[in-house]
């Protein structure tokens, strides 16, 4: 793109290879890249992080975060970085730009480096220096083409003002440019690569259980990934509250036993149905923490226009707070016993009698009286709580309900996984 870039690396080997034009790493393209700017004297390298700086506006820091033994991320190197770039920008009279692309817990960038640099350099973000969080999405084998074509280029920056240099310097590469917070910077690297890690193990253990049931798994595959309305999609993955209805926890047992008869081991697959139960129990924590004893739930079905109530989480949580001794009342248009019929009233009237005798399609008279209002389902409507709705009570929200649908005043709203 034309900069002029100092390599900066503690390998001795690794930075004579570089500054002879040659790449310390087999690498797509990386051996023309760096043998074109050599030639055009664009890059330079040093073991003197001192000079670097000092002959820079920006240091981009990708030092390695390995594991500690016990799984621990290692900062040691980020801290040493740190320290040596404090150190040379005490010494720089125009400001600095440090910019962290090593992968990072969040907090780890304005808690463990920014704390090092101001003590360092005697000087302060944001006046004299500015500290940006810009993860990187490259993968090894096609960094470069990655780099160039990136999904998305996010910058995170205490203040918007201090990304302007970034601004400028991501101007090439195509792809949205998210500008956000240092820790959400930060926390996109993490969600993106166990999700990644998460589909292997997924697309591994579904191929294997294909294979072992004498289905061709990658024609499976084809088909499937080629959805990218429900599967390949934005679809499932919005924090929420745990699965139910018919189908998901029915499939998943038939699937998961299926693999036990096969003696197939698919511990991906069996733990989705521990961890919607744990999912559960979150809530149920959630509730009892506040210490109120008397409890509105909105919604008693899985989602909001149905009232089927198969394997509905919204029913396990009533009945694990009835079973703490709470007084619950629900509220469920779609599934109030006036408007049921057939086998969804029968399961009302049968297997869960307790819960129809607390349900109600009257929101005023289910709100009355409630310490805490739990948004079990998408069904709750903004004017109607608007009415009913008092500031004092608590509301927990199990669906992240749309921003623009949500109760205005209530004094505590608390979502359950974000
Ligand atoms: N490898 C990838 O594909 C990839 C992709 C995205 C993010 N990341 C993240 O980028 C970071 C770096 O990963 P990597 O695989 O390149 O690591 P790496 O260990 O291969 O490279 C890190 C380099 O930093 C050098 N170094 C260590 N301390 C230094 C110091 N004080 N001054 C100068 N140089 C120093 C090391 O000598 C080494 O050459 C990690 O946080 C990683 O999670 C890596």
């Amino acid at each position: 793109m034309g900069h002029r870039v100092i390599g900066v690396d503690v390998s001795r080997a690794k930075v004579e290879m570089m500054a002879s034009g040659r790449s310390p790493i087999i690498e797509a393209r990386m051996s023309e890249l760096i043998a074109e700017a050599k030639q055009a004297r664009r890059l330079h390298a040093t073991t003197d992080a001192t000079e670097a700086v000092l002959n820079s506006e920006v240091s981009f820091v990708c030092v390695g975060t390995p594991s500690l033994k016990n799984g621990k991320l290692d900062l040691s190197h980020i801290e040493h970085v740190a320290k040596e770039i404090g150190a040379a920008i005490r010494q720089k009279k125009s400001p600095h730009v440090f910019v962290l692309r090593s992968t990072v817990l969040p907090g780890t960038t304005e808690n463990v480096a920014l704390p090092i640099l101001e003590k360092e350099s005697g000087k302060q973000n944001g006046r004299d220096f500015t500290v940006c969080y810009n993860p990187e999405f490259m993968r090894e084998g096609s960094a470069v083409a990655d780099f160039l074509q990136p999904p998305y280029t996010i910058l995170g920056a205490r203040d918007s003002v201090h990304l302007a240099p970034l601004r400028e310097l991501y101007k090439g590469p195509p792809g949205t440019l998210y500008e956000t917070t240092i820790p959400i910077a930060e926390m996109v690297k993490y969600y993106s690569n166990c999700y990644h890690a998460l589909k292997v193990g997924f697309a591994n253990e579904m191929g294997t259980m294909c294979k072992h049931l004498g289905v061709d798994a990658q024609a499976v595959t084809k088909i499937f990934t080629s959805d990218t309305k429900l599967n390949v999609s934005a679809a499932y993955l919005s924090p929420g509250f745990a699965f139910g209805g018919s189908c998901l926890p029915k499939d998943l047992r038939a699937i998961t036993y299926k693999a036990k008869e096969l003696d197939l081991k698919l511990p991906l697959l069996e733990s989705l149905m521990p961890s919607n139960a744990e999912h559960v129990d979150r809530a149920v924590e959630m509730v009892m923490s506040t210490g109120k004893k008397k409890i509105a739930q909105l919604g008693l079905s899985f989602k909001a226009g149905t009232d089927d109530l198969r394997e509905s989480p919204q029913v396990q949580l009533i009945k694990r707070l009835m079973g703490e001794g709470l007084e619950v009342r629900v509220w469920d248009e779609d599934v109030s016993l006036g408007r049921l019929a057939g086998s969804n009233r029968q399961y009302i009237e049968e297997v869960i009698p307790h819960i129809g005798s607390v349900l109600s399609a009257d929101l005023e008279a289910v709100l009355r009286g409630a310490e805490v209002v739990i948004l079990g389902n998408k069904s709750a409507n903004r004017e109607l709580l608007a009415r009913y709705l008092r500031p004092e009570q608590i509301v927990i929200d199990l669906v992240h309900l749309d921003p623009a649908r949500r109760p205005q005043g209530a004094k505590t709203y608390d979502g359950i996984c974000w």
